[in-house]
């Protein structure tokens, strides 16, 4: 069972279950998965994360996988007809639960389409500079199974190179290339910029900026926790 799943079990055996409806945003190597970690922890909710879901179709060579590989692979966005087919079937399966989407929307036919389908309760953007993201990116590690994100600086493994829970080895990212970044940077300019201020001008939109996702983090939980989405 992927991580994903495994969490959605868990928000709906949950009576604390919240009905939060948020996407976190911001560029590649941000922060979206590590803050993520934490807020699907403290409000009990499902983690959709668009990257984590089209590694796992990867790894298991299904057919989506087959697809999304070359793309991934560039840093180029899939095409928003596969992305909408695989998030719309798990914010189905999600809805009796809150959830959090990470990295969908990306392009505006993505927003546009969650927009009609879905009432949000928030976006929480994460605006960190581009320097800091690819000097970051170059020290990650993930564990591919649950997606569990490490850094050799900023959160090692407690064992070099195995995933703490499972002992499991630890991978570099293929798209985690210094030239892939740059890609997946300009990509976010042109394509997931647009989103951020269709979304703002719904007033959707909370931006939080800095560097650091331990200073970024407490603001996240006293906004949600001050918000009123029920
Ligand atoms: P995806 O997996 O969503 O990648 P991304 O958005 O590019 O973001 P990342 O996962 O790289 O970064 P993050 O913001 O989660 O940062 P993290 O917490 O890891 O998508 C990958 C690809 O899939 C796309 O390029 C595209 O091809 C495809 N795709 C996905 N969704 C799509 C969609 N909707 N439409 C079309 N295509 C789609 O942090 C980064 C690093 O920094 C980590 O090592 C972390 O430990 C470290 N770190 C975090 N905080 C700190 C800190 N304060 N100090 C030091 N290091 C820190
Ligand atoms: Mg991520």
């Amino acid at each position: 069972m992927c991580s994903h799943v495994r969490q959605m079990a868990r928000s709906l055996s949950s009576p604390a279950a919240s009905k939060l409806r948020a996407v976190i945003m911001g560029p590649p190597g941000a922060g979206k998965g590590t803050i993520s970690k934490r807020m699907v922890e403290e409000f009990q909710l499902a983690h959709l994360s668009s990257g984590d879901m089209l590694r796992n179709h990867i790894s298991k060579q299904t057919k989506v996988g087959q697809k999304a590989k070359q793309y991934l692979d560039q840093g180029k966005l899939v095409p928003d007809e596969v992305m909408l087919k695989l998030i719309m079937v798990e914010l189905t399966q999600a809805s009796e639960t809150g959830w959090l989407l990470d990295g969908f929307p990306r392009t505006l036919g993505q927003g546009k389409a969650l927009a009609e389908e879905t009432s949000l309760s928030t976006i929480v953007n994460l605006d960190v500079p581009f320097q800091t993201i690819i000097d970051r990116v170059k020290g990650r590690w993930i564990h591919l199974p649950s997606g569990r994100v490490y850094n050799d600086d900023y959160n090692p493994p407690k064992v070099c190179g195995k995933d703490d829970i499972t002992g499991e080895e630890l991978v570099q990212r293929a798209d985690d290339h210094p030239d892939t970044v740059l890609e997946r940077l300009k990509l976010y300019e042109s394509q997931t910029k647009p989103v951020i201020d269709f979304f703002e001008a719904k007033g959707l939109v909370k931006t939080f900026s800095g560097t650091e996702s331990d200073v970024i983090w407490p603001q996240v939980k006293e906004y949600i926790n001050n918000i009123n989405f029920f």
